[in-house]
């Protein structure tokens, strides 16, 4: 490798091998889920959908992802919404729920070499069996997650490269163990455990237990603020921030994210970083709206936006790969900023400089340029521009605020570009979905966000005729939770700032005392799900009615008779007028001028009165 010397104005900075090299690098990544953020992008059309994925995955495109973190799904809300799990009961097993095999299929399809891993946040309620903790059972648990394991490689040809334990909760010295001992036994010795996705404690402990050092591959925190710790660094363990940037995808966002991503080695010696999330597909209204890389939150328009944290990851990533090492002569620029210089140890050189807060004056070296403008003025992202001259090892570059370059010896860069996406549009005024799909390509229906429970495509092969296919919520247990659930199922559609509306829905309730909503105006989801205020149109089984403005069910507004049973279909309508709603059942009014003062605004949604099963059918949705 050849050195190279940088120069700035009175400004020195040495990038050299010779005085040995630092850590491995391991790679940029994007996170989906923690939870349910890529729930609107497979309701995308192609070929729009393909674009969003090369923008994301494909190698000298885009951000060119390293790594793909995904969320095991536990049945419970994990953010902005719940993923389902691939063991909704004990004895159920299906690999082909949600879109996170469909995800990291098309992300290996794109970068046969991207890293895969997965990492729980909830547990479907019997894994805890009835307590809301999973190390009760450290064999069940440990069993319940190398199930995933198996499942990504016999039914979808994946290949796990890392497990995690549970997001941002405790972690547990047994349970780590024994999952390694589980994953050992399974013959997935190559599959390592990062741990534990919280803060830098695990690092103490392992100094002090060599059973949990052993298990533990790989130091994970989250939002590190570029920082480590002594005992990390003496556990001489990799350090990754496996969680990070979470913050929202404008020129400040991707500021930001250049800078974590050069100073999360320069400070802190991790060698990864993953973004949350990779994507912004999700309801904006829901917890964090446009925490992602770029966003894609209308299927029904087509529309998506490279946003510049895209172009700020492709930086690093087209020019730096897994593998590659870091040089020792990384650091801080003297006014603000740094500089991270990495090889594939084969005569390539990349150099990374961030002046997130700087002027600099520095062989032939290709040269990648970003300025994010805060003025009004427009953005230069990632532009190849004039290669640089070195003379003598020695190359001045003049830097400015706010600006990344690239200085690099790998010639691949290439900025991807597809046409314009159709322009943004708000969710059809007009919806219908009747659930008729013999072979959906998920389980999902398109649009519907799952806040509480999971609705999935049903086939119920003993109806007569008009409800063969329907939409099933089908979790009948509370998860081991992450966020706070409500305690009745939900899931909300179409557009936040709907006011006047009226919804209508085929319910059957399945449980002898159960029941079942149909909503409009529902303000929230997300975390703050168990408070959601709206228009709630209950039906029970024991032949009665409700209506409340809230979905935990207490502020009746109305209530009644309504001959509402078990095992047959109803059709529930709802209308919201201004400060009025009105009711029917099976086309014919059962109650009327509700009072709703608030809120104004909101979804659409249906539910259950508790985890329980209900079936919907012929949703429809007519709003002003
Ligand atoms: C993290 C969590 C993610 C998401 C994110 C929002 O702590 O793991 O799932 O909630 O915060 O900033
Ligand atoms: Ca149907």
């Amino acid at each position: 490798l050849l050195p190279c010397i940088c120069l700035c104005a009175a400004e020195y900075y040495l990038v050299d091998d010779r005085i040995g090299l630092g850590r491995r690098f391991d790679g940029i990544g994007g996170l989906s889920g923690g939870g349910a953020t890529s729930r609107l992008l497979i309701n995308y059309n192609e070929s729009y959908r393909s674009q969003i994925l090369d923008y994301l995955f494909k190698p000298n495109f885009g951000a060119s992802l390293h790594i793909l973190k995904v969320e095991i799904g536990g049945d419970a809300q994990t953010t902005d919404g719940t993923e389902p799990s691939h063991m909704h009961n004990e004895n159920d097993e299906n690999y082909f729920r949600g879109y996170e095999w469909w995800l990291m299929k098309e992300a290996k399809k794109r970068n046969p070499d991207i890293i895969l891993i997965g990492l729980p946040w909830a547990f479907p309620g019997w894994v805890g069996q009835g307590s809301n903790w999973p190390y009760t059972f450290p064999n069940i648990t440990a069993n319940y997650v190398v199930s995933w394991v198996i499942g990504a490689k016999q039914h979808h040809g994946l290949d796990i490269n890392y497990i995690g334990i549970w997001n941002e909760k405790d972690y547990n010295v047994k349970y780590i163990t024994v999952l390694r001992d589980t994953l050992d036994r399974a013959g997935l010795t190559g599959v390592g455990i990062i741990a534990a996705d919280g803060n830098w404690d695990i690092s103490k402990a392992m100094l002090g237990d060599s059973y949990l050092n052993d298990a533990v591959e790989v130091i994970g925190v989250h939002y590190p603020g570029t920082m480590t710790i002594k005992e990390a660094m003496i556990t001489g363990k990799v350090l990754w921030s496996s969680e990070d940037y979470s913050t929202f995808n404008n020129n400040i966002g991707a500021g930001c994210w250049a800078r974590i991503l050069n100073q999360n080695y320069v400070n802190g010696r991790m060698t990864s970083t993953i973004s949350w999330n990779l994507i912004a597909s999700y309801y904006e209204d829901l917890s964090f709206g446009r925490d992602g890389l770029m966003t894609a939150e209308e299927p029904w328009s087509g529309n998506y936006v490279v946003e510049s944290p895209i172009w700020i990851t492709a930086h690093t990533t087209q020019f730096a790969q897994p593998g590659w090492t870091y040089l020792q002569t990384v650091g801080h620029l003297k006014h603000g900023g740094s500089y991270v210089a990495l090889t594939d140890g084969n005569g390539n050189l990349t150099i990374i400089i961030e002046t997130m807060v700087v002027r600099f004056y520095l062989f032939v070296l290709q040269q990648w340029y970003s300025k994010l403008n805060f003025m009004n003025k427009k953005d230069t992202l990632f532009q190849n521009i004039t290669p640089i001259k070195v003379s003598n090892g020695y190359f001045t570059l003049q830097l400015d605020v706010d600006e990344v370059y690239t200085i690099t010896t790998v010639t691949s860069g290439h900025k991807g570009l597809y046409p314009d996406p159709p322009e943004a549009a708000p969710f059809p005024k007009k919806y219908f979905d009747d659930f008729n799909v013999s072979n959906p390509p998920f389980s999902e229906a398109p649009c519907f966000a799952d806040q509480t429970g999971v609705f999935e495509y049903f086939r119920n092969l003993t109806d007569p005729g008009p409800h063969v296919y329907t939409l099933r919520q089908v979790v009948t247990q509370r998860p081991v939770t992450w966020a706070y659930d409500a305690d009745q199922t939900i899931t909300v559609i179409g557009d936040h700032t709907w006011q006047n509306l009226s919804v209508s829905c085929d319910v059957y309730i399945e449980n002898e005392n159960g029941g079942v909503f149909l909503a409009a105006r529902v303000d929230q989801g997300g975390e703050s799900v168990k408070s959601a205020m709206g228009v709630f149109y209950w039906v029970f089984a024991n032949g009665t009615y409700k209506v409340t403005n809230d979905l935990g069910g207490e502020k009746v507004l109305a209530e009644g008779l309504s001959g509402t049973r078990v095992g047959i279909w109803h059709t529930l309508t709802l209308t919201v007028k201004g400060y009025f709603a009105f009711g029917m059942l099976n086309g014919y009014p059962l109650w009327k001028n509700a009072v709703v003062l608030q809120p104004l605004n909101g979804w659409a949604a249906i539910g259950t009165n508790s985890f329980e099963y209900a079936q919907f059918d012929n949703f429809k949705v007519d709003a002003d």
